[in-house]
């Protein structure tokens, strides 16, 4: 099977197909999915090719159009198809990962089943090889369009044969589902003891997984779980809540209607929720937030403040300065602490208490932290990408205070090398395979004293507080926040960058023509000095402003110590333009670790009903940011610094 035509718009195969065995043809609709005229189910992403059904589409397999062509809803076929799916597997996911709408996942997930019983029925009747050919449509106006049809080409005595089958097909597939589910209806369910569940935690026995009262055998889902086959199999043989509490995002309907196609029964009364359950929540330890903060995941807990409070003061109280945690806070205490620092070769590594790294000298600096993720929302509005939906709060200020790296490493016996070298990070904070968070910096740069980079133990004169590293964390002045490792325990040099998946899979850019099916991580940098970006906070999207004057408020900032020089404001979208004043610490060069907040305040121009406002800053590069977002479009919506607008209303004078 293959599809004629590769350009989005092509990919017009519709779920209310219509057999036409006169013709030998299953007819599909004239329009390409969501387009207009497209129907309902069309509209909202819903597709079915019939030619999915096929028992092995193994020949066809790789005759599916180019990858990069692919509209977005595919992409988590590909990655079904790159975790090993193979024939029908891989071919349904493929068509069944076309639609977007969740809710019908699982609908789809059913007629796949009953379908292709019904199919292999169907097969009797037609056992000579034969090709099947989907003829797309498009709205391209260098495509002639032209009705789609579903071929059945081989000889010609065959084609009754394919008739017949074509409409076993539609037949099966109905009573197949409707058998399958009052079957499913008048059954008593089967009862499992935990102890039989367990015993099904491989291939070969089958995987098995509960969660509450109910048993899924979840062998055939395990390639097609998300996440990954190696997270779901930390569950096989066992409950699944320890695994969802962990990642909030299974705690939808949609999740569960798919796990419910794989339900074979009940776990005995006597077996059921084990108490453990209730207190292995991973997070119900986490501290006690601010409810300021702007909530984007509350499992593992990321926030932001909102905008009026960003800027409403220099330094960031700590309450409310960003958060983001990628697993649940550790709980440590500061007597029996240990930070271990790895020396060189044949050299001495150090075991340092908090009162040990006291002994070094304390060392204070104001720095501004950014995620590389701060402002997706916007990047998001461009095209979908995949991540936390962060405002323009994802970055903060503070006072740090704790030992310099570089002192600390030359205790161990680190010296600057000629060659590459780099130094990992390593949290104490871990997933349920006990991987930590992870980061690493150039040697060059932790060596470096002017680079200033901390084992900070205080923030704005306060201990750290637990969400943001406590007892010590790394702050590296002019880097994004990924690198500033917090909770850490482990220090170590290596000759190339740590192996932590947010240093080599995540945190990097990429071209907007790079999706996830093409992307190959190893290709890019991970991300270190960010660029240079600036918000605004005051006034607020959308809301009305006086007429007379307007009062514009923001912030600015620059990665690697680059100083914003100049903050320009536009109230007519950009086309013209007038300077704001820098408030804040004035920066030292090449260390201008911290931001600046400006402010404009300019005449409203009489008249004028609404205003378009626009800022951006200039570093001591002369780089300045882009003026919009579509050419710096990434699949993880990072770096994300095109120039912020905002649009607000004038109130009419009485
Ligand atoms: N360190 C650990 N151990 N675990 C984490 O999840 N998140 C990183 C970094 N250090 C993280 C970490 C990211 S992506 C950012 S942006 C900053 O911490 C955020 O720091 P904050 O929460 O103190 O603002």
């Amino acid at each position: 099977m293959w599809l004629q035509d590769t350009r989005p718009s092509c990919w017009a195969v519709a779920w209310d197909w219509v057999l036409a065995p006169s013709a030998g043809h299953v007819l599909l609709p004239k329009v390409p999915l969501g387009g207009e005229g497209a129907s309902p189910a069309q509209r909202h992403g819903i597709c079915f090719v019939a030619g999915g059904c096929l028992p092995n589409l193994g020949p066809w397999a790789d005759r599916v159009p180019c990858k990069s062509a692919l509209p977005a809803p595919l992409l988590s076929g590909w990655m079904g198809e790159r975790r090993g799916l193979k024939g029908l597997q891989k071919q349904w996911y493929y068509l069944f990962t076309h639609h977007s709408s969740s809710a019908s996942s699982a609908t789809m997930l059913l007629l796949h089943r009953a379908v292709v019983s019904a199919f292999r029925h169907a097969c009797r009747f037609k056992s000579t090889s034969s090709k099947l050919c989907i003829q797309a449509c498009s709205t391209n106006d260098s495509f002639q369009p032209q009705c789609p049809s579903l071929t059945f080409s081989g000889n010609n005595s065959s084609t009754r044969g394919w008739r017949v089958m074509g409409t076993l097909l539609g037949l099966g597939a109905v009573l197949a589902y409707h058998d399958h589910r009052c079957k499913a209806a008048q059954e008593l369910p089967r009862i499992y003891t935990r102890e039989e569940v367990r015993s099904h935690s491989s291939p070969e026995t089958r995987i098995w997984v509960t969660l509450g009262s109910e048993v899924f055998d979840v062998t055939e889902f395990v390639d097609l779980h998300p996440g990954g086959p190696s997270k779901l199999m930390l569950a096989a043989g066992g409950p699944l809540e320890p695994f969802w509490a962990l990642y909030a995002v299974h705690n939808q309907s949609h999740v569960r209607e798919i796990l419910a196609q794989y339900k074979i029964g009940e776990l005995s009364p006597e077996d059921k929720a084990p108490s453990t359950l209730k207190t292995s929540d991973p997070y119900a330890d986490d501290p006690i937030r601010h409810p300021a903060l702007k909530v984007n995941s509350q499992r593992p807990f990321n926030a932001e403040p909102p905008p009026e409070l960003l800027t409403e003061n220099y330094i960031t109280p700590n309450p409310i300065f960003f958060t983001r945690n990628h697993l649940p806070v550790p709980n440590l205490d500061p007597d029996t602490y240990r930070l271990h620092v790895e020396g060189p070769p044949g050299g001495q590594s150090l075991s340092l208490s908090l009162d040990d790294l006291y002994q070094f000298p304390k060392h204070e600096i104001t720095v501004t932290l950014q995620c590389a993720g701060n402002r997706r929302s916007e990047m998001t509005q461009v095209k979908e990408v995949r991540g936390l939906e962060w405002s323009i709060g994802a970055i903060s200020t503070a006072r740090w205070a704790g030992a310099r790296l570089c002192d600390v490493l030359a205790q161990a016996g680190h010296q600057l090398c000629e060659t590459e070298a780099h130094v990992c990070f390593e949290g104490l904070d871990s997933d349920p395979t006990g991987t930590a968070y992870g980061a690493s910096i150039p040697l060059a740069r932790a060596m470096d004293p002017e680079a200033e980079v901390l084992l900070a133990y205080e923030m704005n004169g306060q201990p750290l507080p637990r969400d943001h590293g406590f007892p010590v964390r790394v702050v590296v002045p002019g880097v994004v926040g990924a690198r500033h490792v917090k909770w850490l325990g482990k220090v170590s040099v290596a000759s190339e960058e740590s192996y932590s998946h947010w240093q080599r899979r995540d945190y990097k850019g990429f071209s907007p023509s790079v999706d996830w099916d093409t992307v190959d991580f190893d290709s890019a940098p991970s991300i270190q000095e960010l660029p240079v970006q600036s918000a605004i906070t005051e006034p607020k999207d959308g809301a009305t402003v006086e007429s007379g004057e307007v009062t514009i408020k923001g912030y600015a900032w620059s990665g690697g110590g680059r100083a914003v020089i100049r903050v320009d404001v536009s109230l007519d979208g950009g086309l013209t333009w007038q300077v704001a004043k820098l408030d804040g610490e004035e920066q030292c060069p090449r260390k201008a670790w911290a931001w600046r907040l400006w402010e404009l305040q300019a005449p409203v121009p009489a008249g004028q009903k609404e205003l378009n406002i626009v800022c951006k800053a200039i570093d001591d590069s002369y780089n300045v940011q882009p003026d919009t977002m579509a050419p710096i479009w990434n699949l993880r919506g990072v770096l994300s610094n095109a120039w912020h607008r905002i649009h607000v209303h004038v109130r009419a004078n009485p």
